[in-house]
């Protein structure tokens, strides 16, 4: 029996719902509809309000983002109605246009319904393929390997680029699993040129412009949303510190090295610190150019400090995982590296799920 506990949780979030929008006057009614409907179901329906200012909280709680202080702007979109797999294909595509709102990039969730067990198999709505050759090495993005080739298994033809976008593969209920590629023209991609070493063009990078995370589970007073893809915009250093720069990922610092003259045998000339700095600079450069909204590490640690003060305003704690919101690079120039952090987990929350397809 989980019911009393449901109710439990019910009742915690609730409680901090009501209280925080002033609707206190409501909250005894509230709970004994909640109870009745826990008791003769099972399970109980958020409201529209409680669902999108939970939503909200659980990106306040993310204790690995920096990007909080803007927790209350975030667009929230219920499509709790829906239960076909064509509605939620067009869910998923109207999210991407949405969104990433020609560039001007809006903070985004997509709620799907929590108990038609709707999966969506991505672990990002956008992503590239990574392919193994037959000599063990990898074209495209290494993170992906293994969801591609579920893909590949599922019929989606693969391409054979660096930068393919993988199509979206969703699951309703014991119904078969389906896949759709995405339209190439609702994606916003920018190509990553560098403002000095013209040599960058060589290189023919790119990233597309908007993160959204498709395999992490919305938790609000004990409701599991299993399918609720949701955005930010970019912090450059995710780019060009992690995603193209990592050695189990594209791993380009060798080539970036070549392409503006550094000297790789020489430890002592910090090839590999010199290369990053020219990459990152390259993203942040090429994002701006592009229109596409990005970040850099400096502002978002002063933004993140302004959450925290502004948090404490409001007589409320920030909880926090130093190892991720400490920037990947230059860390010690910013506040947040010399600010302690407590990674008391809060609900709401954005939890981590096991991916559906292993
Ligand atoms: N780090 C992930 C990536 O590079 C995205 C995580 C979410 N990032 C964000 N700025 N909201 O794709």
């Amino acid at each position: 029996m989980s019911s009393p506990s449901l109710f439990k949780q019910a009742s915690a979030y609730l409680s901090l719902c009501y209280s925080e929008l002033n609707k206190l006057d409501l909250l005894e009614s509230r709970l004994e509809e909640v109870e009745k409907q826990i008791n003769s179901h099972g399970k109980y329906e958020l409201l529209d309000f409680e669902l999108s200012y939970g939503a909200k909280v659980a990106w306040r709680n993310s204790n690995k983002c920096i990007g909080r202080l803007f927790w209350r702007t975030m667009e929230v979109l219920d499509c709790r109605h829906l239960n076909t797999e064509e509605g939620v294909f067009k869910a998923l595509l109207n999210h991407i246009v949405f969104a990433t709102n020609g560039g001007n990039i809006k903070s985004t969730i997509t709620v799907f319904n929590a108990h038609r067990n709707i999966r969506i198999w991505n672990p990002q709505l956008l992503n590239y393929a990574g392919y193994i050759q037959e000599n063990g090495t990898i074209i495209g993005d290494p993170k992906n390997t293994l969801f591609t080739q579920k893909c590949i298994n599922l019929g989606w033809k693969p391409g054979e680029g660096s930068f393919d976008l993988l199509p979206l593969v969703i699951k309703i209920g014991d119904r078969p699993v389906q896949y759709k590629c995405i339209p190439e023209n609702i994606v916003k991609t920018v190509s990553i040129k560098h403002p000095q070493y013209k040599g960058f063009d060589r290189l023919k990078l790119k990233w597309y412009a908007t993160p959204i995370i498709s395999n992490m589970t919305l938790e609000i007073g004990g409701n599991h949303f299993m399918a609720a893809p949701f955005n930010g915009w970019y912090m450059g250093t995710e780019i060009g510190a992690r995603n193209l720069s990592d050695e189990d990922r594209y791993n380009l610092l060798p080539d970036i090295a070549e392409v503006i003259g550094l000297d790789r045998r020489d430890k002592n000339s910090l090839w590999k610190d010199r290369a990053l700095i020219e990459l990152n600079q390259a993203v942040l450069h090429s994002f701006r150019g592009a229109g596409v909204k990005i970040i850099d590490h400096h502002s978002a640690s002063k933004q993140f400090i302004q959450f925290m003060r502004q948090e404490a305003k409001e007589g409320r704690d920030v909880t926090a995982d130093w190892s991720w919101i400490a920037p990947p690079i230059s860390a010690s120039t910013t506040q947040v590296f010399h600010t302690h952090m407590d990674a008391t987990e809060k609900s709401p929350n954005y939890l981590y799920q096991d991916d559906p397809w292993i």
